[in-house]
Formats: C-alpha cells, sequence, structure tokens
C-alpha cells in the first residue's frame, strides 16, 4: 500500500506545472486534513475528528479561491497545462513607450493618488523595502497611496501581503482586488511591480484570450500607468499583454528594485 501510494503521489504530481503547485499543496493539506479526520473516527478521538475537519475544510476553501481568482477549474489545474484548449486569438497592435526614472519622477511629483500594483516581479527583486520607502516619500509629497493586491498576485496565496507586511506597509494601505477598482479612475498614477499577468485588460476585453474572464485589477483605467519590468517576456500566463501598448501606459524597463531605488534617489 505504502509503495503504491508513493507511486500515485509522483505520477500525480509530476506533470503540474511548477507555479500551479501552491494549488496542489493546498488541496494535498485539504486531504491530509480529512485522513485525520477518519482516523479520529477509528480511534474515537474528538480532536484529531475537530482539527482533521478544520484544515480538510480550510484547504479545499483556500483551494477554491486560488482556482476561481486563476479563472480556472480545480481538474483544468490537475489535469492539464496552463489554458489548454483556448489559444490566444489576437495580435496586439499598439506602440510601447518607455519612460526614464527621471520622466517618472516628474510625472510621480505631481501626482495626488498613487495606486502600487506588486506582482510576482516583486518577489523576485525583492523590492518591497525600497518600496515601502518610495510609498513613504510619496506620502510626504502629499500624495494618497495605496496598494491593489490581487489574490493570486506572485506565487502563492498570500505572496503579496507576505512581502509587504515585511516592509511594514500599514495594513490599512493594502486594498483587495475588489476595493481598488471602483477608485481606479480616480488614480494619477498606477505603479506596477513585476506584475502580468493579474493586470491583464484582455481579461476583461478580448474573448479570444486563455485568460478571458479571470478578474483582474483594471490599471488601465487610472490616468496614467508605469510598468516596472526587464523585458517585454510575458507573465506566467504565457500571453500577450494589451496594457502595455495602451496610450496612458509608460514602460519603465530595468530591475524592479533598482528602478524604485532610482525614483527614490530622485525624492530624497
Ligand atoms: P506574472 O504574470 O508571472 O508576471 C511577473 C512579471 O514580473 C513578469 O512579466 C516579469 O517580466 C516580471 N519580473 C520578473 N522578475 C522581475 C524583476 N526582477 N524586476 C522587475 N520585473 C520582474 O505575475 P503576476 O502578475 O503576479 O501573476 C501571477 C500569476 O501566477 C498568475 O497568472 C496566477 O494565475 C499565477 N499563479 C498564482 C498563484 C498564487 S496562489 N499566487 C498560484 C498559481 C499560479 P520580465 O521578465 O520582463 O521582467
Amino acid at each position: 500500500m505504502i509503495a503504491l501510494s508513493l507511486v500515485f503521489g509522483v505520477m500525480a504530481v509530476i506533470p503540474i506545472g511548477g507555479a500551479d503547485m501552491p494549488v496542489v499543496i493546498s488541496l494535498l493539506n485539504s486531504y491530509s486534513g480529512l485522513a485525520a479526520c477518519a482516523a479520529g473516527f477509528a480511534v474515537n478521538n474528538n480532536i484529531l475528528i475537530v482539527a482533521g475537519a478544520l484544515v480538510g475544510a480550510s484547504g479545499i476553501i483556500l483551494t477554491q479561491i486560488m482556482c476561481k481568482a486563476m479563472n480556472r477549474s480545480l481538474a483544468n489545474v490537475l489535469f492539464s497545462g496552463f489554458g489548454s484548449g483556448k489559444v490566444e486569438t489576437t495580435k496586439v497592435e499598439g506602440e510601447i513607450k518607455p519612460i526614464s526614472v527621471e520622466d517618472a519622477f516628474y510625472v510621480l511629483e505631481a501626482a495626488t493618488t498613487v495606486a502600487i500594483i506588486p506582482g510576482y516581479g516583486m518577489a523576485v527583486a525583492q523590492a518591497q523595502h525600497v518600496v515601502k520607502e518610495l510609498a513613504v516619500l510619496l506620502e510626504k509629497n502629499g500624495a494618497e497611496v495605496s496598494f491593489g493586491i490581487h489574490p493570486v498576485a506572485g506565487r502563492m496565496p498570500g505572496h503579496m501581503n507576505v512581502l509587504l507586511a515585511e516592509a511594514d506597509v500599514p495594513y490599512d494601505q493594502l486594498l483587495e482586488m475588489d476595493e481598488i477598482n471602483p477608485r481606479m479612475e480616480q488614480v494619477d498614477v498606477a505603479i506596477v511591480i513585476g506584475a502580468n499577468d493579474v493586470v491583464n485588460p484582455a481579461a476583461r476585453e478580448n474573448e479570444g484570450s486563455p485568460i478571458y474572464g479571470m478578474p483582474v485589477i483594471n490599471v488601465d483605467q487610472a490616468r496614467t500607468v508605469f510598468v516596472l519590468k526587464r523585458s517585454m517576456a510575458s507573465g506566467f500566463a504565457g500571453i500577450e499583454n494589451p496594457l502595455f501598448y495602451k496610450d496612458n501606459t509608460r514602460m519603465l524597463f530595468g530591475d524592479a528594485k533598482e528602478s524604485i531605488a532610482g525614483l527614490v534617489r530622485e525624492f530624497a
């Protein structure tokens, strides 16, 4: 039985893409709770039954939340690659408009409302501490600063919350997607730091897109958008992002930590 379970476990998990792993870990966590619960019944132990049921239920709820935020079913996560069956159909038209740190600083200096939207790239660059410094400087300059947190930004649940908490960003500045989206039209500058899929307007606008229907943070509705990333490479979903070609978008190319540190130096 042990050997068979080992083989089954390895075979079930091997085909799953690395970035889908948090969903699977959460599901397996939930199974471990259910197993503990069943063991509780077998040995007649109430604590095991209650604790196992709690772990089982919370694991399945978290799994469900992650799948919903990616607009995918659990079966799709477990049994197929990303967006299988749907291939991107439209080619994005438009022009990329790069901006320098100095020019970005002039725009930010004049902004009264700034929304910061972090993603996986902020984690890669470990930019959370400089991001906090920039937020403090912007506030000192009279701007209202908030952070828009997408439920599946990064690569694990609560990834952005953990990083920003590590940098001591006040909790009341963190707004969930549903809270920040209605305010987006009033935002002067939205700074997208290493996020890609979670701000992709194709999820709203392009029915042919593999991520069509996935809820995203509508940064394209802000007056100006700065996107901080190193290249035009795609994100986890491997698809084009029309946000980068919009009239109000400026690309600030480079490592997120270095770009933000440059902005901080301009303010200081
Ligand atoms: P992604 O779409 O993966 O985009 C990350 C972007 O960060 C990339 O486009 C990359 O562009 C940029 N980047 C990487 N290193 C950087 C650096 N050092 N400096 C600046 N930019 C950098 O990230 P996202 O928007 O956070 O979306 C998360 C994705 O993961 C979603 O598709 C989601 O469905 C998936 N996912 C999330 C979870 C959880 S629970 N969070 C679980 C499974 C899957 P460059 O290479 O050009 O720099």
